[in-house]
């Protein structure tokens, strides 16, 4: 970094320079004191590199490995997977010159009809951080930077350049922070991507105690944070909020010199954040610097195989249906065994080195099968001709793969779906070839969840979401049991959009949206309520069985534990199964969900073998985030430690002890009379405060009655007069004087 310049050499409109980009996909120019404008761009599941970097054309990119988008990834609940997939990626940035990738991103999943669902990784915010650091970890181990995005809160597309999200800071921190949090402090992104909306009316851009306070100050931030694209509408108060850059320019970096002259922008403040981008340049140039570099197209592919292979999910195997026998009369049904729904639309989109078909990699394999389109991909009506031929082909097969799911044109980036359901000629279609053959096995291609009340006409369903450019492949290795399914669902199957905890505040109106559901978001709120999933979370089946035993939990401090548990391999093909940790806390001082999920690991076996996990539970597991404290809190009692395979298939249940954090809620006269009780300072000084009075006035202060104990409960201090007249007034002040001593 010594031969760059530092922000002390250059020049006021250099500096402001240095705040916004040079055009739609470069850092801002300070050529003069020789500061490249690398190039950075998306993101998230593949590079798209615009061929020309002056245009904002989504579709005109060059070519790149086209990986699985991270609604499948997440379901791999693989880590290290999704760091080769990273690796990969930052590969080639390395090739195209591109210094920052833009991407991962990591909002959760609020609602399935959320347009970007397909981008994001899940409606749990562990998960969803413990998979997407593989990302980070990956592009950066390359020497090229990532941009964690959109912090935060993005969760709809509906009005998202301006929406304003209500959260409780509860919400926010234990649902809607917690996977960017994990992955700031144990990543670092080079970047953060702020969101378009606002939280709590004020947009991500200019919120400081979002991009400054916590990002920065609490977690340790080192990196730069941009704006989305077209993010700011006032550029002063996002660089004074800790905004370095603007993307893409504006051209108003005379706005910056104006207000840092007349002293609206903080001198400090311009140089952190100028300082900020020369230090992204400079982490930057090294493999910047590799000209020439050329990564491996077909080993590339090959990483997207096989994160293609750990994103199905096989939600249903009747007659062990799947794997298709050796031999077995096949018929393809279905456009998308032709033509692969492979990624979502939106500025994600990738212009694959590659691609494969599941019919391509049939015929490669030299598999007979008859095939029929069944349907076509528009709007038009069912042409009664594609449900003839389809039934035909059906008729005359041992097993048909039919292929359904949502054409492109259903779920992009910038809108959100309004119905969960696939399109009713496809299920059209499932009735009539159903009718036909009876063993049907179902390859389901989307984004997000769709509804699923047509499987019972389906003895096999295999959820692939969107498998990237690989797809064909991975799913032929798949269906022929070359390989066998291990995905997890990262996302609640639901088939009525309306047992969603957040329907009733969905999409919001007005320009606001009130996240009334607070952290009962997905299995949080449908596992408390006990409600009726269609396939719950952490759930999937594979082609091996598997014992999972001997689970034990251990106290490792005051509140931390962790968990050792074996799983056998108890058939005769290899997989891999998913060993999942869920925590349900005792009996709370606020409305806690039944259990969350703390650890998981995955655990790949040959037939018979077996092997011991060990996974550790720290603080955070027990933690709640109290707006009382303003903090995290831990409160002392007996937690129940989950050991299983989904939130719904709890295998093993341990009790362990966790330690109050010791944390004291200070109390005074607004305090009701119950949390005086409850308090462990609290509770003697009232005694003794209410026995001296009581010898006093020969009397109990108190009637001695269960009923006037309840009644009280609830009452402030400041309030007690009112059923206890003087006295009441008295216990107050004694209680607060007595208290104020004691804590001093
Ligand atoms: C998207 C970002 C993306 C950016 C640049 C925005 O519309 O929200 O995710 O990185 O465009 O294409």
């Amino acid at each position: 970094m010594s031969d760059y310049p530092s922000v002390n050499d250059l020049t006021l409109e250099e500096k402001a320079a240095l705040t916004s980009g040079t055009n739609p996909w470069s850092l801002g120019n300070v050529a003069a004191k020789g500061l490249p404008n690398y190039t950075i761009t998306d993101g998230p599941h593949g590079l798209r590199k615009a061929r020309n970097t002056e245009s904002m054309d989504v579709e005109e990119n060059v070519p790149a490995t086209c990986f699985p988008p991270a609604a499948g990834m997440a379901c791999s609940w693989n880590p290290e997977l999704v760091e080769r997939v990273g690796e990969a990626m930052g590969e080639e940035c390395i090739q195209e010159q591109v210094a920052v990738i833009l991407g991962p991103g990591v909002n959760i999943k609020r609602n399935p009809l959320g347009g970007r669902c397909f981008e994001y990784w899940s409606e749990d915010p562990y998960l969803a951080g413990h998979t997407a650091v593989g990302i980070v970890k990956g592009v950066q181990s390359k020497g090229v930077g990532t941009s964690l995005k959109h912090f935060a809160a993005n969760n709809q597309e509906t009005d998202r350049l301006r929406i304003s999200a209500t959260i409780s800071p509860r919400a926010m921190r234990e649902i809607y922070l917690p996977a960017f949090e994990y992955i700031v402090k144990t990543a670092q992104p080079w970047t953060v991507m702020c969101s378009y909306n606002k939280i709590n009316g004020v947009f991500s851009s200019q919120n400081r105690w979002l991009l400054t306070d916590v990002l920065r100050c609490e977690w340790g931030f080192k990196g730069i944070v941009m704006s989305d694209w077209g993010a700011i509408s006032d550029r002063v108060a996002a660089l004074n909020a800790g905004l370095n850059l603007e993307m893409p320019p504006s051209n108003t970096d005379n706005q910056i010199v104006a207000a840092a002259k007349d002293g609206r922008i903080p001198a400090t403040q311009l140089d952190e954040m100028a300082q900020g981008m020369i230090d992204l340049v400079a982490k930057a140039r090294p493999a910047m610097s590799r000209d020439g570099y050329q990564y491996d197209v077909d080993a590339h592919n090959e990483v997207a195989r096989q994160a293609a292979v750990e994103s199905m999910v096989l939600l249903k195997n009747e007659d062990a249906t799947l794997p298709v026998a050796k031999g077995a009369k096949i018929a393809v049904i279905g456009e998308f065994a032709r033509t692969p729904r492979y990624q979502g639309a939106g500025s994600s989109l990738i212009n694959p080195t590659k691609l494969t078909s599941f019919l391509d990699a049939i015929e490669e394999r030299g598999v007979a099968a008859d095939f029929a389109p069944g349907f076509t991909l528009d709007d038009a009506a069912q042409d009664p001709a594609l449900t003839e031929q389809a039934v035909t082909a059906a008729q005359q097969a041992d097993v048909v793969l039919l292929f359904l799911g949502l054409p492109a044109a259903y779920e992009s980036e910038g809108f959100d779906r309004t119905t969960l359901d696939i399109p009713a000629k496809q299920v059209e279609v499932l009735d009539a070839v159903a009718a036909a053959n009876p063993n049907v096995a179902v390859v389901l291609s989307n984004g997000s969840v769709v509804s699923l009340p047509w499987q019972g006409r389906a003895k096999a369903i295999l959820e692939t979401w969107l498998l990237g450019q690989a797809g064909g492949a991975a799913l032929a290795d798949v269906i022929f049991g070359d390989e066998t399914p291990s995905g997890k669902l990262a996302q609640t199957i639901i088939d009525d959009v309306n047992d969603d905890p957040s329907a009733m505040n969905w999409p919001g109106e007005e320009g606001r949206v009130d996240y009334g559901e607070g952290v009962f978001v997905g299995y949080r709120y449908y596992d408390t309520f006990r409600k009726q999933v269609t396939y719950p979370f952490g759930y999937g089946l594979s082609y091996a069985t598997f014992d999972v035993h001997d689970a034990t939990v251990a106290k490792t401090g005051p509140r931390t534990a962790e968990v050792t548990v074996t799983v056998t391999n108890t058939s005769d093909v290899a997989g891999a199964e998913t060993v999942q940790v869920y925590v349900a806390p005792p009996k709370a001082k606020v409305a806690r969900p039944v259990h969350e999920l703390k650890g998981f690991a995955k655990v790949a076996l040959e037939p018979g073998e077996s092997k011991s996990v060990t996974i550790a539970l720290d603080d955070r597991a027990f933690a709640y985030w109290s707006e009382r404290f303003d903090d995290w809190h831990v409160e002392g009692g007996t937690y129940t430690v989950e050991v299983g395979v989904s939130s719904r298939d709890i295998i093993s249940r341990l009790g362990v002890e966790i330690d109050d954090d010791g944390k004291i809620m200070n109390l005074d006269e607004w305090s009701t009379f119950g949390e005086w009780l409850d308090d462990p300072i609290g509770a003697p000084i009232l005694q003794h405060v209410l026995d001296d009075m009581g010898r006093e006035a020969g009397r109990p202060i108190i009637p001695d009655s269960a009923l006037m104990v309840m009644f009280l409960r609830s009452m402030p201090l400041r309030s007690l007069s009112v059923i206890l007249g003087e006295a009441g007034e008295q216990v107050a002040a004694n209680l607060t004087e007595a208290y104020r001593k004691a804590t001093a």
